[in-house]
C-alpha cells in the first residue's frame, strides 16, 4: 500500500533508524552468507523494513548516501541483480556507474584488477561484480581498499540474492525456524542454492535439494559435515521431497555452465521433475513458490504455477530492491 509524504517534511529515513544494534555490523565487503550470523541477517531484514517504507512513498528518494558512488561492473548478462542496484543506489541519492564492458578497456586487454583499481581511482566507494568466475570478487577484495558486493560468482555465490530471498519468506512467514523448503533442479550450477543453502541454514530453515544425481553436487555431503550446516538433506524424487513443504524453489537449467550432457533428456527431466500444478499440491495448502529468475517456462516450472496465486517470484523482484538499499547502507556507513 502506497503512503503519501507531506510536501513539507524532509524526504528521509525515519526518526527511529537506524536501530540500536546496528553496532554488530562488521563487513566491509559482502562476498557469501558463510560469514553472516543470524543477528546480521536479522539487521539485514530490520533496515530493509525501513527501505521498504521508503519505497511505499511517492518519492522513493532519499538523501542518505548523498555523495558517494557506486559502480556496477557485470562482466556475465544480468536484468534484475544489476537493475534493482542501480534502482536501490538511486533510491539512496548515490551516484552510479554502469560499467559496460563490451564498450571497456577490458576489450583492449586491460586486466580484471586494473579494471577495479581504475573505478577505485575514479573515486567509486562500492563496486558491486558479477563475474563467471567463482572466486573473483574475493581477489578484488584483496586488492582493493574499497567494498565488494558480490553479484554472482560462477557457481560459487549470489549472497544479495538469498537475502532477497530470506526476507520475501520472512514477510510471509514470520520466524523462519523450521521452514522445509523444497530447491529444485540444477544445483550443481546454482550459486544461489549455495548461498541459500548458508542462508536457510543459519535461518533455521529445513532444506531438501531435490534434483537428478549428475545435477547435485558430488561433495555436498563432506560439504555439509565439513561446515557443520544443519537441516540439509537430498532426495531424488520429488513427489517425496514435496511432502509438507512450506516453500518450493525450481531453478533454471544453466546450460551455459554445463560442460557435459548431464541429463538424458530435456523431456525426461520436464516429466519427472518440472513443477507443476499436481505436484504443487503435494506440498502444504499455502506453500509459496520461489524463483531466482530468469525463468524457462514449461522446463522448471509450468506457467500455471509461476503465475499462480502461490508465486511470489515477482515479490522477490520488488523485495531485492530494498534488500540491496539496506546492504549499500550498511556496507558505506562511516564513509558519509
Ligand atoms: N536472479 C538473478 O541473479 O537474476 P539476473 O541474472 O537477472 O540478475
Amino acid at each position: 500500500m502506497k503512503t503519501t509524504q507531506p510536501r513539507d517534511k524532509p524526504n528521509v529515513i525515519p526518526e527511529t533508524f537506524p536501530p540500536p544494534q546496528i553496532s554488530i555490523w562488521r563487513h566491509q565487503h559482502i562476498l557469501d552468507l558463510d560469514s553472516f550470523t543470524k543477528e546480521e541477517i536479522d539487521l539485514v531484514f530490520e533496515i530493509t523494513d525501513a527501505m521498504m517504507e521508503v519505497l511505499g512513498r511517492e518519492i522513493k528518494k532519499v538523501p542518505t548516501l548523498r555523495g558517494t558512488t557506486v559502480a556496477t561492473v557485470f562482466y556475465e548478462p544480468s536484468t534484475r541483480t544489476r537493475a534493482s542496484f542501480e534502482l536501490a543506489a538511486k533510491n539512496l541519492s548515490t551516484d552510479v556507474v554502469n560499467l559496460d564492458i563490451p564498450k571497456s578497456s577490458v576489450t583492449k586487454g586491460e586486466s580484471f584488477l586494473d579494471t577495479l583499481r581504475t573505478l577505485q581511482a575514479l573515486g567509486v566507494d562500492v563496486i558491486v561484480l558479477r563475474h563467471s568466475q567463482s572466486g573473483a570478487p574475493y581477489l578484488a577484495a584483496q586488492h582493493l581498499d574499497i567494498s565488494i558486493i558480490n553479484g554472482g560468482d560462477g557457481w560459487h555465490a549470489h549472497p544479495t540474492q538469498a537475502l532477497l530471498d530470506l526476507y520475501t519468506l520472512r514477510r510471509h512467514f514470520g520466524d523462519l525456524t523450521g521452514l522445509k523448503v523444497v530447491i529444485i533442479g540444477d544445483i550443481l550450477h546454482s550459486r544461489v542454492a549455495r548461498s541459500n543453502i548458508w542462508g536457510m541454514s543459519i535461518m533455521g530453515c529445513k532444506v531438501v535439494l531435490c534434483a537428478p544425481p549428475t545435477l547435485l553436487p558430488r561433495e555436498l555431503d563432506n560439504f555439509i559435515i565439513r561446515c557443520h550446516l544443519s537441516g540439509i538433506s537430498k532426495e531424488y524424487k520429488l513427489e517425496a521431497a514435496l511432502q509438507e513443504a512450506d516453500v518450493i524453489m525450481p531453478l533454471r537449467l544453466q546450460f551455459e555452465r554445463q560442460q557435459s550432457r548431464l541429463l538424458p533428456s530435456l523431456r525426461e527431466y520436464i516429466q519427472l521433475y518440472q513443477l507443476n500444478s499436481k505436484r504443487l499440491s503435494l506440498a502444504k495448502p499455502n506453500a509459496l513458490v520461489l524463483h531466482p529468475g530468469p525463468i524457462n517456462e514449461d522446463v522448471e516450472i509450468s506457467p500455471e504455477v509461476a503465475h499462480s496465486a502461490q508465486s511470489v517470484i515477482e515479490e522477490q523482484v520488488t523485495n531485492g530492491v530494498a534488500v540491496r538499499m539496506a546492504l549499500l547502507y550498511l556496507i558505506t556507513r562511516g564513509k558519509r
